[in-house]
Order: C-alpha cells, then sequence, then structure tokens
C-alpha cells in the first residue's frame, strides 16, 4: 500500500484534548483488534465510530464483539450505532469523524499503516512491535516529530507493563526495599504461535523475527523495570520443535521457537530471558524474577502471586502477594486475553488524552523494545554479543 500523506480528512479528525466522547477507530480487527473491542467497550464515554480491514470475516468478528453486551455499554454512554467499515486506511482517513486511531493489522504493515495516520493528526495507538526494524521505527519517530501537535497522544501497544504482578514487581523495584537492582531474569514458557490471517506470524520476514514479535515486551520490561539502558546483547536460538512439519505455498516457517538471551545494561545491571514456545505444560506463562542488594522479588503472572522476601529476614523468607484483576470489567475478564491488561493500557492511554499529557509508553520505548530484539537475532546469526550502537546506530 503506497502512503499518502497528504490525505485530508473530509470531516474533523485530530487530536482535541479532553473531549467527551472519544471516537475510536480501529485498523485491523483480527485477534488483537477484537481484543481492543472488549476493552473499549467498557471504558465510559468512548464510541468505536470505524472499523478497516480487508478481511471480511475480521470485520465480522469485530462487529459480533460490538453488539455483544449492549445493555451494559449503553449504560456506560457507549455508542451503539454501527460503527464504519472501510477497507483501507487512506479511504478511512480521507471519511475522517474519529479522535483515536488503534493500529492492530500485522507487524509488516505497521511501517505504512502508520504514517498516513501521523498525518492525519489523530491521537494513536500502535501494536507491538512497533516496527519489524529499528529503522523503521526510527522512520515512524522522525514522522511523529514533524507531525506533532500539542496535545496528541502517540503510544506504542506494549501492554505487559500492565499486568498486575507485573505492576506489583515494579512498584517494589521503585520503593526501594530492595536495594540497588543488579539482575533482572524473565522466563516465558508458553504454547506455540497461534494461527493468524493469512499465516502471516510463521515468517520472520513479516514478523521481525520471535525475538522482536514476541519478546519487545519483555525487552520493554527490563528498561522499565530497571531504569538503566542496554548496551549489549548476547543470545543463543533456534527453532527445534514448533511448526516443522507446515508450509505455505512451498515455504517452510523459519520462526525460532526457544532462546536464551542476556542483555547487559549501563548501570551494570544484568538482565535474561528464556523463551520456550513448545512449554505450554507449565504453570505460570511468565515468571519474572528481579534482585538488588537487599532483597528479591518474584512475579509469576498466570498465577497472580507476587513474591518478596528480604535479606535481613534471614535465608528462604520471603511472603505472597496475591494481585486481582478486581479493576478490570467482568466482560474484560471474560472475553480478552493478557489479563485485562488492555483494558488498563486504554484507561491510562485516554487519561493521558485526556489530561493533555504525554504517552506513558512512547514511540521510542517501541522504538528500543524492537533493538534489543534484533540484536539479539543478530547474535544469534553471527555468534557473538552485539553492541546496542551496531544496531541503533
Ligand atoms: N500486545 C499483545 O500482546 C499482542 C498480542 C497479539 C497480537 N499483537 C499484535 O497485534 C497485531 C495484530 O495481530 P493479530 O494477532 O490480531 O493478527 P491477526 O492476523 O489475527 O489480525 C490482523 C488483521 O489485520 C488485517 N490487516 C492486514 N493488513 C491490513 C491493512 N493494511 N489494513 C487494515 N487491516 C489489515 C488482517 O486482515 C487481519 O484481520 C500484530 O502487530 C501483533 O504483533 C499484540
Amino acid at each position: 500500500m503506497a502512503s499518502n500523506p497528504t490525505v485530508a480528512a473530509a470531516e474533523p479528525t485530530g487530536a482535541a484534548t479532553n473531549p467527551a466522547v472519544l471516537r475510536y477507530a480501529l485498523i485491523g480487527t483480527g485477534m488483537m483488534g477484537v481484543e481492543h473491542v472488549h476493552a473499549l467497550r467498557s471504558l465510559p464515554d468512548t464510541e468505536i465510530v470505524a472499523l478497516c480491514d480487508p478481511h471480511a470475516p475480521s470485520i465480522a468478528a469485530a462487529q459480533a464483539a460490538i453488539v455483544s453486551n449492549e445493555a451494559g455499554a449503553a449504560a456506560r454512554n457507549f455508542a451503539t450505532t454501527a460503527p464504519r467499515v472501510f477497507a483501507d486506511v487512506h479511504s478511512l482517513i480521507a471519511a475522517g469523524g474519529f479522535d483515536v486511531a488503534v493500529v492492530a493489522t500485522p507487524n509488516f504493515t505497521h511501517r505504512e499503516v502508520v504514517e498516513p495516520l501521523l498525518h492525519a493528526g489523530v491521537h494513536l495507538l500502535i501494536e507491538k512491535p512497533l516496527c519489524i526494524t529499528a529503522q523503521q521505527c526510527r522512520e515512524l519517530i522522525a514522522i511523529e516529530h514533524t507531525t506533532a501537535r500539542s496535545g496528541r497522544v502517540v503510544w506504542t501497544g506494549l501492554e505487559y507493563r500492565y499486568m498486575a504482578p507485573t505492576m506489583r514487581l515494579l512498584e517494589h523495584a521503585r520503593s526501594g526495599v530492595l536495594g540497588r537492582l543488579r539482575m533482572f531474569a524473565i522466563r516465558e514458557h508458553r504454547f506455540p504461535f497461534l494461527v493468524k490471517v493469512g499465516d502471516w506470524n510463521r515468517f520472520s520476514s513479516n514478523t521481525g523475527g520471535t525475538l522482536v514479535e514476541k519478546c519487545c515486551h519483555f525487552f520493554d520490561l527490563m528498561r522499565l523495570v530497571l531504569r538503566s539502558e542496554p548496551v549489549r546483547v548476547f543470545a543463543s536460538g533456534a527453532q527445534d520443535v514448533n511448526h516443522l512439519h507446515e508450509s505455505y505455498g512451498g515455504r517452510r516457517p523459519d520462526i525460532l521457537d526457544n532462546a536464551f538471551v542476556i542483555v547487559d545494561f549501563a548501570g551494570g545491571e544484568r538482565a535474561s530471558l528464556d523463551l520456550c514456545m513448545f512449554a505450554e505444560a507449565t504453570r505460570n506463562e511468565q515468571e519474572l524474577s528481579l534482585v538488588g542488594d537487599l532483597g528479591k522479588a518474584e512475579a509469576l503472572v498466570t498465577e497472580g502471586i507476587v513474591r518478596v522476601g528480604l535479606r535481613k529476614d534471614g535465608w528462604f523468607q520471603a511472603r505472597d502477594e496475591v494481585t486481582h484483576a478486581d479493576d478490570v470489567p467482568t466482560a474484560v475478564r471474560q472475553h480478552g486475553s493478557h489479563h485485562g491488561s488492555s483494558w488498563r493500557e486504554h484507561v491510562a492511554m485516554q487519561r493521558a488524552i485526556r489530561e493533555g499529557r504525554s504517552a506513558e509508553v512512547s514511540l521510542h520505548d517501541g522504538l528500543m523494545s524492537v533493538a534489543m530484539g534484533e540484536a539479539a537475532h543478530r547474535s544469534i546469526e553471527l555468534g557473538r554479543p552485539i553492541a546496542m550502537s551496531e544496531v541503533l546506530g
């Protein structure tokens, strides 16, 4: 699709600060787009006014999600009118009439889909990974700067920040109770990649590679929790088990399914990622372990447990804190995955829009999470540590 930055909106489309009702356009209404529908339907003073996707079954799935729980939505001042449907982002922008766009199209399309939306001036939530390469991310950041307008919020969708146990772990990190943070280990042991529309996620050229596509979430958490910048990445990984016998147009998938990644940070902190995508027979999809010179905190994401131990309390002493999703509406918990984190991310983004504040998760955060994944892939390819400067220039 050719980008068309000069396209004019037929009716006002823009980044109004503090509008009474926020009007949303969803671009890409596959699995993640539908999760966004459920999240948005549970927010007050929110309308979904447009759906944009060339794939009719995806549009139908989003429409079905919108008309579900109609009574509850009406009670929250959620518009009940049917959203307009578009097959491409340019006709959506030309029609206008929306304040916020959510981009949930395949990774390799983000660069070209986002550019005209930045020129249109609307608030934007762009699903992770921001793009498939650091270079593409930098290009979008440059366009964001040239199109910047006061009050516009441009947000990278990295909603693992908003999982309840992870938020609690972050609170402990920030409180200082763990002392000076030294090591952060993240384990994700999970099921293989799901089937996507057109099987786009079977090839690294579409996704950026597993360590970009999937693991940008974890690289983002490393920077967020350690409040430090990565300097060097060393990784080992391969495609050993999954998708080996699948074929798409005669091509076998080339996506890595397990890896260890070590990241050195500027302040001397170390972080690691242990990824396995044939490990669904497990209790916790993610286990985060953060150790400072005074103590240790762990977040067990599926169980919702945070475990904290302080060295002054003695060996093998740690207390469990159970996190809850009481803040998340029941409808979101029933329909969405990601433990309500997408909903919390929308709440935070709407607050930023209404209060005229900048994004909590910026395009720069999106760039760094992609660049760390790209460095990890390059490390596997070349068999040596990769300095972040080699990827960031
Ligand atoms: N935050 C998370 O944890 C999370 C989880 C899953 C997916 N995602 C991200 O969300 C995005 C979508 O993933 P998905 O799982 O929903 O994939 P999907 O294949 O289920 O849906 C993608 C949809 O985008 C549509 N599409 C393709 N090109 C388009 C274009 N140019 N304009 C409009 N629509 C277009 C497709 O027809 C399809 O319906 C990806 O970037 C993915 O990485 C994020």
